[in-house]
């Protein structure tokens, strides 16, 4: 497969510096830059826009429908073609409940069934364009699971899944190797398995054979994430939402999608004075460090000790971004809202009652949507756009069982 680096990446900038991060001619993986932050690409927009024009997004199924603002081309359909390009769908009852005009976009289609198909299937096709010939990453969840599909899909070496141990002969676990993943367990929690994962592969990383696929450790997953935010400007044209309410844990989708909107006004395809949509970060009271962080006015999120929440996607004590969260939230005039797992729950049954299929981190959006419009934060008539970001079965198997 002949996979290739878009020739119009201007250059590699670390995200908390802004200082530029040297590739040597794209030879070897990219990580987190010196300084220890996360890296994003920045691409030549105004070259892109001369020299495809109207013609900026491909006749393409799947998300490489935008390989022009990805960083790697030439992935196949049987690679790409089934991720992204999901649906968004009015629900009215709800609309006229909450007399606003609420919108849910569903990421359950993915092929694993979770938005993390997006952000993976970038980073391993970008890793493996740059040289790697494995990846590794620690996950508690639907992270695993695509990283673990997207190496087979590759044919790579399996990817190296590294989970808390009490995950042991848990659905991810199994979902993780029924794809290919090698599964191992390590410690209490995520931040654990993450330290002895990057220690085991030290050696491998700095020969630039294997790519630490962890939150925000390389770009790729942001850029894949991006593409939710280009989906949104297809979906909505001209008539944004005035609103995207996003389940954050490490924050991905939330930057990714501000990315997005970013280069597209960048692109001139956004008006430069048009009110941009205000992002809100949701997570759980349980485990909000970056809600608590954008009320205490930090520049960087202070992590918290998690009391575990029923949403597995929230249960993030850190955010290595955390820089770019608030950024993102205080440029977009948004907000940050925790929610109570009795509100996740309740959301869940009503959104199940409109006939909306959602997992409880889509759950917690509706909830926090809730919350904005008592504190009159959301005002009659808005659009308000939610990300239920995964398929319903991880919350179906843990309310039915
Ligand atoms: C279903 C689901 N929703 C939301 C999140 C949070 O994602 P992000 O890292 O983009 O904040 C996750 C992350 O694990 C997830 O699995």
């Amino acid at each position: 497969m002949a996979l290739s680096i878009n020739p119009n990446i201007k250059r590699l900038v670390c995200s908390r510096t802004g200082e530029e991060v040297e590739h040597d001619g794209f030879s070897h993986p990219i990580g987190l830059s010196p300084a220890g932050f996360p890296v994003a690409v920045e691409y030549d927009l105004a070259a892109i826009s001369e020299q495809f024009g109207d013609d900026l997004f491909v006749d393409r199924p799947g998300m490489w429908r935008y390989t022009n603002l990805l960083p790697v081309a030439g992935v196949p359909d049987a690679y790409g073609a089934d991720v992204g390009q999901t649906p968004t769908v009015p629900y009215p009852d709800l609309s006229e409940r909450y007399g606003i005009d609420l919108w849910v976009k569903h990421e359950g289609g993915n092929p694993t069934g979770s938005f993390k198909d997006r952000g993976l299937a970038v980073g391993v096709a970008l890793g493996h364009a740059l040289g790697a010939e494995s990846f590794f990453l620690p996950t508690q969840g639907n992270a695993g699971v695509a990283a673990s599909l997207f190496s087979t899909r590759l044919g790579l070496r399996a990817c190296r899944v590294t989970m808390p141990e009490d995950y042991v002969g848990g659905m991810y676990h199994k979902a993780c190797a029924h794809y290919g993943g090698e599964v191992s367990f390590f410690g209490p929690n995520i931040a654990a398995a993450g330290k002895f994962a990057r220690e085991q592969m030290a050696e491998e990383v700095a020969a630039g054979r294997s790519v630490d696929l962890s939150t925000f450790f390389e770009p790729g997953r942001l850029e894949g994430k991006k593409t939710m935010g280009l989906e949104i400007f297809e979906q909505f044209g001209d008539d944004l939402p005035d609103w995207v309410v996003y389940p954050t844990g490490g924050g991905t989708g939330l930057v990714g999608i501000w990315k997005a909107f970013e280069e597209l006004k960048a692109l001139g395809l956004i008006p430069v004075d048009k009110a941009m949509p205000k992002m809100v970060a949701v997570q759980s009271v349980n485990c909000a460090p970056v809600v608590e962080s954008f009320r205490a006015g930090s520049e960087l999120v202070a992590p918290v000790t998690s009391e575990g929440t029923i949403a597995d996607g929230l249960d993030v004590p850190g955010a290595i971004m955390g820089h770019e969260i608030l950024r993102v939230l205080r440029d977009s005039g948004g907000q940050g809202v925790a929610v109570t797992e009795e509100d996740i729950t309740v959301a869940y049954n009503e959104l199940a009652a409109v006939g909306a299929a959602s997992g409880f981190e889509g759950s917690a959006t509706l909830a926090a949507t809730k919350s904005l419009l008592e504190s009159g934060s959301i005002t009659a008539g808005e659009k308000v756009l939610l990300l239920n970001t995964n398929s319903p079965w991880v919350a179906l198997s843990k309310t039915l069982s």
